[in-house]
């Protein structure tokens, strides 16, 4: 089966090359890189005026199966995330029953194969239940394929069981995805803790919250060796502390989310839950070094953090209403419209964060646009501007803070392993 994806600018990371080409794909391997190939093909996507990129690799979501397939099962999931121009992502484990043994990885990749649509990767807990007080069978999930141990939805708060998870991380050459949130700084806060929050009444979640476990964790990456990424990073002093890290030479990687990198405390609409998310909404100060991270490269991978939740469990307002956002379908148009449109990042840099620096933290051998490689690619038109509607999301979640908002950059096909696995 032969698909051929004409005059698109094929954007590569693994040479930094932009070009002009058309790629012709066959039985899921890109076979050639060249302008103007006359070949037959059984499809052919027409990508002008459109950049080719490595297919997203979205390591932060949270697809709820099994368990919470109210929220989202992994076939809406996996819709969303094609729908988004994701051709692999990586699954949080704080699912019910908690991803903790081989039997639950299992069960999600073998039922994401048979969708057969985007690559689902399955992160295992670190402590059993991710109750904090002892650790998970990590080495049986480590055979089963995990490629990442990670506690995300919580930080594992006993340092010493940390440390152990970081020298077992080590010994099996995978990274620790860190959800850095001390439980007993955070006490039962909400918003961002700041003037405009408190005015609202609201329980606040200070900068320390995150701040204490990511320093905490850094000195633990350093003492172990262990590959240390860092979810969601939201605060000014959390970037100073990845670059310093960095400049010590700890094996250190960290992540921002688009809701973190483009709102802030004071564009919360009153009472409306779909700006809750932890952590939570900073300040313009905190969006700015995010922006300015991403930029200098201190800032290693954008993600989503896709969080579904209902429009019931959204609706009890802020206070009561659970954490979390979707991003899936919302992440390429933001980081476009926010960060590439406005001069912070270029076209080559979006893809490394979304899809090539992804792939090499985990060891995936993806991410770049060469011949040989597998085929998962995105067809972005990065000048379509359009009004985010989630009603138009595959998604069971509609909890976004981006409805209405205006936007630009559309994705236009995602081809998954050589096949057409979206299509606008
Ligand atoms: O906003 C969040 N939602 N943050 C988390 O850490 C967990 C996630 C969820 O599972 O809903
Ligand atoms: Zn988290
Ligand atoms: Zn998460």
């Amino acid at each position: 089966m032969l698909l051929l994806i004409k005059n698109g600018t094929v954007v590569n990371p693994g040479d930094q090359t932009e070009v002009k080409a058309d790629v012709l794909v066959e039985d899921g391997v890109i076979k050639k890189i060249a302008p103007r190939q006359s070949v037959r093909a059984e499809r052919v996507i027409d990508a002008k005026g459109c950049y080719v990129m490595p297919g997203f690799i979205d390591m932060h979501v949270h697809l709820r199966d099994p368990g919470q397939e109210y929220k989202e099962t992994l076939e809406t999931g996996v819709k969303a995330a094609v729908h988004g121009g994701f051709t692999t992502v990586v699954a949080m484990p704080n699912t019910k029953p908690v991803v903790d043994n081989e039997d639950v990885v299992n069960y999600v990749h073998h039922k994401a194969q048979n969708i057969r649509l985007a690559n689902v990767l399955q992160t295992g807990a670190v402590t059993k239940g991710q109750r904090g007080e002892e650790l998970a069978d990590i080495e049986k999930m480590v055979e089963a394929g995990v490629p990442a141990i990670s506690e995300d939805g919580k930080t594992v708060m006993n340092a010493q069981l940390c440390r152990e998870a970081m020298a077992l991380a080590v010994k099996y050459g995978i990274p620790l995805l860190a959800h850095c949130e001390d439980a007993n700084l955070a006490g039962n806060g909400v918003v961002n803790a700041d003037e405009a929050t408190e005015k609202m009444g609201w329980k606040g979640i200070s900068n320390s919250v995150e701040d204490v476990i990511l320093a905490r964790d850094i000195i633990l990456a350093k003492e172990t060796g262990a590959a240390l990424h860092l979810c969601h990073c939201s605060t000014k002093f959390g970037v100073r502390m990845v670059e310093f890290a960095k400049q010590e030479g700890i094996r250190v990687t960290a992540e921002v989310c688009p809701h973190h990198f483009t709102l802030t405390s004071s564009d919360i609409k009153e009472n409306d839950a779909n700006y809750k998310m932890n952590p939570p909404l900073r300040t313009k100060e905190d969006v700015e070094a995010l922006r300015e991270g991403l930029k200098s490269g201190v800032i290693d991978v954008i993600a989503t953090d896709h969080a579904p939740h209902t429009a019931i469990e959204k609706g009890e307002g802020m206070s009561r209403a659970p954490f979390g956002v979707v991003g899936l379908e919302t992440a390429a148009a933001i980081t476009m419209t926010e960060l590439v449109d406005k001069g912070w990042l270029t076209i080559m840099q979006m893809a490394e964060k979304m899809s090539y620096n992804p792939a090499r933290i985990l060891g995936l051998d993806k991410g770049v646009v060469e011949e040989g490689k597998p085929a998962d690619l995105v067809v972005f038109d990065a000048e379509k501007e359009y009004t985010v509607d989630p009603d138009s999301f595959y998604s069971k979640g509609r909890n976004t803070p981006f409805a209405g908002r205006k936007v630009k950059g559309m994705v236009m096909a995602t081809v998954v392993g050589g096949k057409i696995a979206y299509q606008e």
